[in-house]
């Protein structure tokens, strides 16, 4: 029988590679979205689910649903067995949750208890969810392990990451049904070998892999660098940059110890390479990989921005059978083919 995973927020960019190695991997899926920051075709869905099953030749099912509306939650597991829940949907820019603090907490809290309850009362009780390295905060030592301390965020983002977690835990606690493993993603880029899927941010990029891109395919001038002046190699900020494909597979192997682990309780790993890569690093191998220039300038440090930043990821290694195996070059190649192929993203325009 087949396991059938309900993928939130399968729309966006890690989600839409989630799905595609789901997919390959024989699970059925069904993907809820609320568009939030996601480009829909005329039959109202996700051009990047569409491209999706176009790559798979599989279907998705899909349904427009925000995860405020109980009522509709509820409608989804009163209509489909669903085994596992894969849970992606979240807001996640990291200056704006600094403006709207309210919107971060309840989109990315209130939206997941009511995930979490409508599962209890439906006796779906496997969840893996989509967590970030920000939730450490400042980084006491490097490289960072999962028995780092948490919480110490800069940003509501990141704190809304953090309390969901400690929500997880309290209720593995209160409840021994419950198996869940939270996935603490470094910093995510690339793109899917084809192509076809990619990460297509709304308006101008926070990040810097989507930012240098779209200065390569010449819709902006030059990237500015934040900051020349930290404790690295360069003087530029060092991230542990692990590619899409590579992460999409850490939750491939996180399913199949949900499936197959009878072990129950909350579980947590890093999903990162263990490298560090600087500004200036990154600017280098994608100017060799897609034979543009970037021009840049070094401007003064981003505020919440930290020197370095990169993972212990051997957990992953020993009790998921998990390892990064794409390099920055792959990265850099992966970003560029996606980025000429789709000059804006999946809007036609
Ligand atoms: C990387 C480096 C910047 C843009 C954040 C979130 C994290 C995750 C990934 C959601 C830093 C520098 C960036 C630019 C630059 N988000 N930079 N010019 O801040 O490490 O992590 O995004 O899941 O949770 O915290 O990623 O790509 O924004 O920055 O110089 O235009 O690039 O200073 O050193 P970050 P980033």
């Amino acid at each position: 029988m087949t396991f059938t995973i309900l993928v939130t927020g399968g729309a966006g960019y890690v989600g839409s590679h989630t799905i595609l190695e789901l997919l390959n991997a024989g699970f059925d899926v069904i993907c809820v979205d609320n568009f939030s920051n996601a480009h829909k075709d005329s039959a109202n869905i996700p051009t990047a689910i569409s491209r999706v099953e176009q790559l798979t030749k599989r279907k998705v099912t899909f349904y427009s649903v925000d995860l405020m509306d109980k009522g509709a939650v509820k409608g989804l597991f009163a209509k489909h067995k669903i085994d596992c829940v894969a849970h992606f949907a979240a807001l996640k820019s990291v200056g704006e949750s600094c403006r709207l603090p309210l919107k971060y907490y309840q989109n990315n809290i209130i939206g997941t208890t009511i995930l979490l309850e409508t599962m209890e009362e439906a006796g779906c009780y496997n969840f893996l969810y989509s967590s970030s390295a920000t939730v450490y905060g400042e980084t006491q030592y490097l490289p960072i392990d999962e028995k780092h301390p948490t919480g110490n965020c800069t940003n509501p983002y990141g704190k809304s990451k953090y309390f969901v977690e400690e929500i997880l835990k309290d209720l593995c606690i209160a409840d021994k049904k419950w198996k869940v493993i939270s996935l603490r993603y470094f910093n995510p880029v690339g793109s899917h070998q084809s192509g076809q899927i990619g990460e297509d941010p709304n308006g101008i990029p926070n990040n810097l892999m989507p930012f240098i891109a779209q200065v390569a395919v010449g819709r902006h001038p030059s990237l500015k660098i934040f900051g020349s002046d930290y404790n690295t190699h360069d003087g530029t900020g060092v991230r542990d940059y692990i590619h899409v494909v590579d992460l999409a597979k850490g939750h491939l192997n996180a399913l199949n110890k949900l499936e197959k682990v009878k072990e129950t309780g909350f579980f947590v790993y890093n999903l990162g390479t263990g490298s560090g890569y600087s500004v200036l690093d990154m600017v280098k191998a994608f100017q060799e990989a897609s034979g543009k220039t970037i021009r840049y300038e070094l401007v003064a440090r981003r505020p919440g921005d930290v020197a370095s930043c990169y993972s212990d990821a051997s957990l992953a290694e020993r009790e998921l059978g998990w390892k990064a195996q794409l390099g920055i070059k792959e990265m850099c190649e992966d970003t560029w083919r996606w980025q000429k192929n789709n000059p804006n993203g999946y809007s036609k325009l």
